[in-house]
């Protein structure tokens, strides 16, 4: 079928990414040769079409400097106040190395009473008002005689190479090594502040990804960033300390963006601070679209229950199928040049290629970068895998914290949670599984016979690239079956 006839007005299914599939056309050029470049709003150009979404499992600086460094965006959550969230989007502002480290930081008067005092860490600093006084190594502290009560400001390292916080990481690595050090206190040159613990595992993690594209640099030569805001009165004070710490992209966090407060926010946001972009949502439809795009809004997230956290259609039945909402929202919003993001319900990477043909120009992921390292959060153990917490923003325990504004709760003392809490596994790192991500989505464009992001658009549109919806059956024998066992793939 062409895209115009299986979503037509008088088909009353509402489908969802497995639902559909494509035919293949006709391949002309190597894999290597799709091009992913692509649009996260009118003014924000991403070398591929990534971004990670505004929750606080899964979005804080170390997403965002890894997932800039990767060539797409992060979104930072807003469950935390105004001055927090600005907190972390300077501390992405401050950082030219995909990585953000938690160095340990000690008073010149504490003791290191054991091992574990230092994690995983080969070093403790020690300073005074964040200042760097010295460093004990691990091997200092082992040398020590059986008298572990020593203060650590007795024993401790004062001559210290230090390097800044500004470096490159061909810089970092190559002051690591001229210097054959194996790890390197990284300090803001403004004040002096300890930022990181940059080490040689670092250099090799790094040094280990693929090149995907240009990284994701804003005019000021920094890693561009986004926040999530609210629609409730206070929230502009808010957006201003975000304003302040050099935030690229505002997203207004809500589960039905079609309201008079979000068109009254995006409003806001453009008459004051017309250099801003902003995102509305989250949407469905192409009358939800219309208004955000007349009130101004740069790009549009769509998605309303999709989430693999998310159980609004359960609670409010509301929502739709996520293909046909991403078609529906995607044919409007092209017509007017606002860039669309397909946001919730991405497992794996042919979920991409569908979301991404279907009309948006970029996916938003929440599971899907949860369990990476850059996610927020430890490890932890359950039954044998290793894992990593994720939860709905409109989950109880999230609203508890402060995101119940996204789901309208606001007023009510009762909260009715549209969203759990689980767990995810172990991902590794995103500058890892990010480029396999891409080069099967690649895969998939070459199969279609579409170079690029863009041109996959006007391959559907045009009613080259044709689609079916798969029974049961065919779903089942599109997946592995009949086998008694496999090894799953981690991603
Ligand atoms: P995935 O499938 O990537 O979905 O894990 C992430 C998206 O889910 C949305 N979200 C929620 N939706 N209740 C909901 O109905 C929730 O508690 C919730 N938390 C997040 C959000 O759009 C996110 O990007």
């Amino acid at each position: 079928l062409s895209s115009a006839s299986l979503f037509s007005k008088t088909n009353p299914y509402s489908y969802t990414y497995d639902d559909v599939i494509f035919l293949p056309h006709y391949i002309d050029f190597p894999t290597d040769s799709v091009n992913l470049t692509t649009k996260l709003t009118k003014n924000i150009n991403l070398s591929i079409p990534c971004v990670s979404s505004p929750m606080d499992t899964v979005t804080e600086s170390y997403m965002a400097v890894s997932m800039a460094a990767l060539g797409g965006i992060a979104i930072i959550h807003n469950n935390n106040n105004g001055v927090d969230q600005a907190g972390l989007v300077r501390s992405v502002k401050s950082r030219r190395i995909p990585f953000v480290s938690d160095p340990i930081v000690m008073s010149f008067n504490d003791c290191i009473h054991s091992v574990d005092d230092f994690g995983d860490s080969p070093c403790v600093f020690v300073t005074d008002s964040n200042k760097l006084l010295g460093v004990v190594s691990k091997l200092d502290w082992e040398r020590l005689s059986d008298n572990k009560s020593v203060k650590v400001g007795e024993y401790m390292s004062k001559s210290v190479l230090k390097g800044l916080s500004s470096y490159s990481f061909e810089q970092a690595a190559t002051f690591l090594a001229a210097n054959k050090l194996d790890y390197l206190p990284l300090v803001n040159e403004v004040d002096g502040e300890v930022m990181d613990l940059f080490t040689s595992d670092d250099v090799e993690r790094i040094r280990g990804f693929p090149k995907l594209g240009a990284p994701s640099v804003g005019k000021d030569g920094k890693f561009l960033v986004g926040a999530a805001i609210g629609t409730r009165e206070q929230e502009k004070e808010r957006l201003e300390h975000l304003v302040k710490a050099g935030v690229n992209v505002v997203v207004l966090d809500s589960s039905q963006g079609n309201s008079i407060y979000q068109l009254d926010m995006i409003k806001y946001v453009k008459r004051t601070y017309p250099d801003l972009d902003v995102i509305g949502g989250n949407i469905v439809t192409a009358y939800q679209a219309q208004n955000l795009i007349e009130a101004g809004a740069d790009g549009l997230r769509v998605g309303m229950g999709s989430g693999s956290i998310c159980t609004t259609q359960e609670v409010c039945a509301v929502g739709r199928g996520q293909a046909t909402a991403v078609y529906k929202v995607s044919s409007i919003a092209s017509k007017q040049g606002v860039p669309v993001i397909a946001d919730g319900g991405i497992a794996n990477s042919g979920h991409i290629v569908k979301a991404l043909v279907l009309g948006a120009s970029t996916v938003m992921m929440g599971s899907f970068l949860a369990g990476s390292n850059e996610a927020p959060g430890v490890y932890e153990s359950q039954g044998g895998h290793r894992v990593k917490k994720y939860r709905g923003m409109g989950s109880l325990e999230a609203m508890t914290k402060g995101s119940d504004a996204r789901y309208l709760g606001d007023t009510s003392k009762l909260k009715v949670a549209q969203g759990v809490v689980g767990a995810v596994a172990d991902k590794g790192s995103v500058l890892k599984f990010i480029p396999y991500t891409m080069q099967a989505v690649k895969q998939g464009f070459q199969d279609l016979g579409a170079p690029s992001v863009e041109s996959a658009h006007k391959l559907l549109q045009s009613s080259v690239l044709r689609l079916e919806v798969r029974t049961g059956a065919a779903q089942a024998e599109g997946g592995v079956h009949d086998l008694l066992s496999y090894a799953k793939k981690p991603f």
